[in-house]
């Protein structure tokens, strides 16, 4: 198992709070987690901030990730981020195909792969948020839904490259209602299985986001098979993200 924490903190975080979770982490975590990677993705203004603070308050030991980036690789689009600037400014994962994404800018998994495509040639892993975005409740639809998906993506990404699964059930996000553990399970041996029939030597990391937090973790790391999580209100607090980590 990768221990992969991957701070989502939507539009929920300025530099203040970028400053306190800094400070916490280095007052408390610092050489604490040697297998652990902390991945912290605030908005986009605050990207190369948040780069240069990590590096002086906690001596590079926390990575920083986008929250999303353009279909195009360049050109007039006003407003767009490029995955090449991305990296520019000390980026090393991006979040793609999130739900909240997917439902509100009407984003479908061909834009997702655009995107993958662009952060892959960037030198950055793509994090390809996966699952119905809304609608589909039964496990095995669900275990479909993801399978074609992941064959969808590993189909058209280089297979060399190394990608990150998040499955994130819809109705989770935000809401506190996580699916059953069985069920959980379920679907992630499909994304699995989906993953290594492409590439065997199994660089896909596969992770769990939604409601993740001190109370659900206990049961969430009893599932096999995950790599890391992805967390966005827990994680905001750095106390927080600690107990979820340390648990
Ligand atoms: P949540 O968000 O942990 O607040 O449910 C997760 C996400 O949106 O990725």
């Amino acid at each position: 198992m990768h221990n992969l924490y991957v701070c989502n903190w939507k539009m929920f975080v300025d530099c203040a709070l970028i400053d306190s979770f800094l400070k916490a982490y280095a007052a408390e975590a610092l050489n604490m987690h040697q297998n652990t990677t902390i991945v912290v993705c605030p908005s986009f203004c605050f990207l190369g901030y948040t780069n240069d603070q990590q590096k002086v308050i906690t001596q590079n030991s926390i990575k920083i990730g986008a929250q999303d980036c353009s279909q195009f690789a360049t050109g007039a689009y006003t407003g767009e981020i490029a995955a090449q600037h991305l990296k520019q400014v000390g980026c090393l994962y991006t979040i793609v195909g999130h739900v909240e994404r997917r439902k509100f800018f009407h984003e479908n998994d061909e834009i997702v792969l655009a995107k993958a495509t662009h952060l892959l040639c960037a030198g950055i892993t793509p994090i390809i948020c996966i699952g119905p975005f809304e609608g589909i409740f039964n496990v095995l639809d669900i275990c479909m839904y993801v399978k074609k998906q992941v064959t969808f993506f590993m189909r058209n990404l280089d297979k060399n490259s190394t990608v990150i699964f998040a499955y994130e059930p819809h109705q989770a996000i935000g809401a506190g209602e996580i699916p059953s553990i069985h069920a959980i399970a379920e679907i992630f041996s499909y994304i699995k299985t989906a993953a290594y029939t492409f590439n065997p030597e199994a660089k896909q990391l596969i992770m769990y986001g939604g409601s993740v937090d001190e109370h659900s973790i206990k049961t969430l790391k009893t599932i096999r098979g995950i790599d890391g999580f992805l967390v966005g209100r827990a994680s905001i607090d750095f106390q927080k993200l600690k107990n979820i980590i340390s648990y």
